[in-house]
């Protein structure tokens, strides 16, 4: 069956990567959540999708720049009461509990934020998600340190290319899945996958014709901003 992933959380209905946008993602039934990591200055895990806060909050500037303090007092303005940063730990206590799956995406390709990889795994056995987490990064180097701190976590490669054969390079760097988007899925891409027994979770279907033809491929998750729709497309598609 595909799992459907919460793109940021439910952030179709809801401001991205916030309380609120988790929250509704446990609400919605679906199987997982993803979210994006940062460090700050003062080396605190925070879920944030951008490098800036510029677009998501009412301030400016890096998040590397800033301590946990100061980004605390930015707010995250839409819909709902207004939001703000989320440490991971913060994130654990309502994804924890919940027993929802959370797939942490290494937000590493501007900047390497050493310790990063080390800071994430301690939250994770922290909360005890070690069996319940799924790391994914555009950055090879990033995936290669998260193997080094957690051997058995499973790994997936982000990738926005055509590459000619990621079963290959997936398989080289001894990670689980691939995470393509989704223009580049093909059924041959998926088979090819699949008979080297990697996962293909694909980022980010959201159109109901798009969804409905990742499903019928058979994909392992579909991570989306409308995780509502995904599963009522699943439900037809893939009755039990
Ligand atoms: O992890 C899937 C997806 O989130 C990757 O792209 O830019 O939305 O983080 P982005
Ligand atoms: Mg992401």
């Amino acid at each position: 069956m595909t799992m459907v992933i919460c793109h940021r959380g439910d952030s179709g209905r809801c401001p991205e990567n916030t309380k609120l946008a988790f929250c509704q993602a446990v609400q919605s039934g679906a199987e997982g959540i993803e979210l994006d990591v940062h460090l700050t200055r003062d080396g605190h895990v925070v879920v944030i999708h951008d490098e800036r806060v510029d677009r998501t909050t009412n301030g400016k500037g890096y998040v590397k720049d800033m301590t946990l303090a100061q980004l605390r007092r930015l707010q995250i303005t839409g819909k709902g009461e207004a939001q703000s940063i989320l440490t991971l730990e913060e994130y654990f206590a309502i994804a924890a509990p919940a027993g929802i799956r959370t797939n942490i995406e290494l937000k590493t390709g501007w900047f390497a934020y050493p310790g990063l990889e080390e800071k994430v795994w301690a939250i994770v056995q922290a909360y005890r998600q070690e069996n319940n987490v799924l790391f994914s990064s555009f950055h090879v180097q990033s995936l290669l340190r998260m193997k080094a701190v957690a051997p058995e976590a499973p790994c997936g490669l982000l990738s926005n290319d055509l590459l000619t054969n990621p079963e290959d390079v997936v398989q080289e760097l001894g990670f689980q899945a691939f995470h393509p988007w989704y223009l580049r899925v093909s059924l041959s891409l998926v088979r090819r996958l699949h008979a080297r027994g990697i996962a293909v979770n694909v980022y980010t279907p959201n159109s109901p014709g798009v969804l409905a033809w990742l499903i019928a491929l058979g994909v392992d998750s579909v991570i989306t901003d409308y995780p509502r729709r995904a599963l009522l497309l699943r439900k037809w598609l893939q009755p039990r």
